[in-house]
């Protein structure tokens, strides 16, 4: 039986992941920041919650610690939006530091804690979910300044990373949900939950060594940087 670890998994997305890598018969690890919300009703034998803030190190090594000596598949999924700024005059630097501490240093923190665990004979493989926002070449709108941006240095950390992790047989993929009724998508967003994270399982389940690094839409398509 594979081991599965995901971050932010007690809603949106990361529930979904949970859900979805349990039916195929992993034993998933699931971090929730303070409420386990959805996970409570997935309860089942191969499903053990931890808390784990992807701020928080302490969390994350204990965590770390408790984990199975072998990972699988790391799902990098916890993320925070911002969206609070109407024009460039708003940005704080407070806010916009603490998204880039989330969502570009958080999944960085997580795999480094988990690094010698998913460093082992079989392909391991870490997915970041980050998003089409991060795109240098596709930001027309502009705005969501902090959002786009530490999802932009996430992409960077993962192929600056991803060349040192060949070398240990772990395979880094970049991977852009689509635009999903979530908490954060909204309920104007076009996919369903369940679709984006069957085709974001589709990308990770072919994914290779050779792959590394590649920035994926959930249906396979390829995306710019
Ligand atoms: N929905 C979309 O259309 C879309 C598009 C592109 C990319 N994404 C990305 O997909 C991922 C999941 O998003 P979602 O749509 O499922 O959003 P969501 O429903 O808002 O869920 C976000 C999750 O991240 C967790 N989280 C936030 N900060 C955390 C922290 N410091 N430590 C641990 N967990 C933390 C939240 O926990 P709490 O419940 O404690 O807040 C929650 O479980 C995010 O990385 C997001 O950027 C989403």
């Amino acid at each position: 039986m594979g081991v599965a670890v995901v971050t932010g998994a007690n809603r949106g997305l990361g529930a979904e992941w949970v859900a979805q890598l349990l039916e195929d018969g992993f034993e998933v690890y699931a971090g929730y920041r303070s409420d386990p919300g959805r996970l409570e009703m997935l309860a089942c034998p191969t499903l053990t919650i931890h808390q784990i803030d992807v701020q928080d190190v302490e969390s994350i090594e204990s965590f770390a610690k408790s984990a199975p000596s072998k990972i699988d598949v790391l799902v990098n999924n916890a993320g925070v939006a911002d969206g609070r700024w109407r024009n460039l005059t708003e940005i704080d630097d407070k806010w916009a530091l603490e998204v880039m501490d989330i969502n570009a240093l958080g999944p960085v923190r997580v795999v480094q804690a988990l690094y010698e665990k998913l460093n082992h004979q079989e392909l391991a493989k870490v997915a970041m979910i980050s998003s089409l926002m991060a795109s240098i070449e596709d930001c027309h709108m502009g705005r969501s300044y902090a959002y786009r941006a530490s999802k932009t240095a996430l992409n960077m950390f993962t192929v600056a990373m991803k060349k040192e992790a060949l070398e240990d047989n772990i395979s880094f993929v970049i991977l852009h949900p689509g635009w999903v009724k979530t908490s954060m998508g909204g309920d104007r967003a076009p996919l369903e939950v369940i679709e984006s994270v069957r085709g974001m399982r589709g990308v990770v389940q072919d994914l290779r060594l050779e792959d590394s690094g590649s920035f994926i839409q959930y249906d396979g398509e390829r995306l710019p940087w």
